[in-house]
């Protein structure tokens, strides 16, 4: 079974992609995140991990998610974790996470989508994007070929700066910058209320027709880059910066 968690759209392309070519099904993460609800699946087929990196791990949310739930039937386990660069060293803390959770670490491999972090960086313009998903393709089909041929995954390459950054750097980052307080809506916003149903978190809640932040927010983009009438700026960082939304994988 593949699980998976995406804040803009890159993970759950991954996520469609490798269910297709394996013949497996899907499971969407958001639902139990955002209902509080620990998950309890089974599967006869290999569990493939789909999430997007924050701060050179997987989402504090989705690791929640897999820390709460219950995986039960097959033991094996591959992390596919989509990046805008790279996942640091990210591969002690999911080797934990299948210890605890009586899983067999099959690895992890981290693949380039396009960049949706305009909080603190900028995403592509949609061709450039089209050509980094484009990009991405050769190491998702490789993955797929990997666990259907019952291999592991390449071990990364980390070294002590990229453990800092998965490590201190990354604890540092939710602590001091993982904030919604200077989420703002101008009068742009028509209070259609997508943002509300795309938190992952149920974060967000509509008061006079205009959005409210909650302040359990965990930066995954979504309500930013997917409002239709780009009402929504992150203090000025945002300002004049493409929003990204991964096209749906076709098919
Ligand atoms: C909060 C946050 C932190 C991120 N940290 C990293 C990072 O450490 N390394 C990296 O290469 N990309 C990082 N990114 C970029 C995303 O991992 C990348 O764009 C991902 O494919 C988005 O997946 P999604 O569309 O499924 O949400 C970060 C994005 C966000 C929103
Ligand atoms: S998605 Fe945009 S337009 Fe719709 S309610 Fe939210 S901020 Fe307003
Ligand atoms: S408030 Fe926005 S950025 Fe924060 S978790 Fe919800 S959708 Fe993602």
């Amino acid at each position: 079974m593949i699980v998976y968690f995406s804040g803009t759209g890159n993970s759950r392309y991954c996520a469609k992609l490798l269910a297709d070519r394996l013949g497996d099904r899907l499971a969407d993460s958001v639902p139990f995140i955002r209902d509080g609800i620990a998950a309890e699946l089974f599967s006869d087929t290999p569990w493939v991990f789909v999430a997007p990196t924050y701060a050179w791990q997987l989402p504090r949310a989705f690791v929640r998610f897999l820390e709460s739930g219950s995986f039960n039937g097959i033991r094996e386990a591959w992390f596919l974790m989509t990046c805008g660069s790279e996942a640091g060293a990210p591969e002690g803390h999911n080797r934990a996470l299948c210890a605890a959770k009586g899983l067999r670490y099959r690895g992890t491999l981290p693949v380039v989508m396009p960049e949706n972090y305009i909080a603190l960086f900028s995403a592509p313009q949609p061709e450039q994007a089209g050509q980094i998903i484009a990009a991405a393709r050769p190491a998702l089909e490789h993955a797929a070929a990997l666990i259907r041929e019952d291999r592991d995954f390449p071990p990364i390459r980390a070294g002590v700066l990229d453990r800092l950054k998965s490590g201190p750097v990354n604890a540092l980052f939710y602590r001091f910058y993982v904030k919604d307080k200077p989420f703002t809506v101008s009068d742009a916003c028509v209070g259609c209320g997508k943002c509300t149903r795309d938190c992952p978190l149920g974060n967000i809640s509509l008061r006079e027709g205009r959005p409210v932040w909650g302040g359990h927010c965990t930066h995954c983009m979504a309500c930013i880059c997917g409002c239709p009438a780009a009402a929504i700026e992150y203090g000025k960082i945002s300002r004049g910066k493409p929003r990204y939304q991964c096209p749906e994988y076709p098919g």
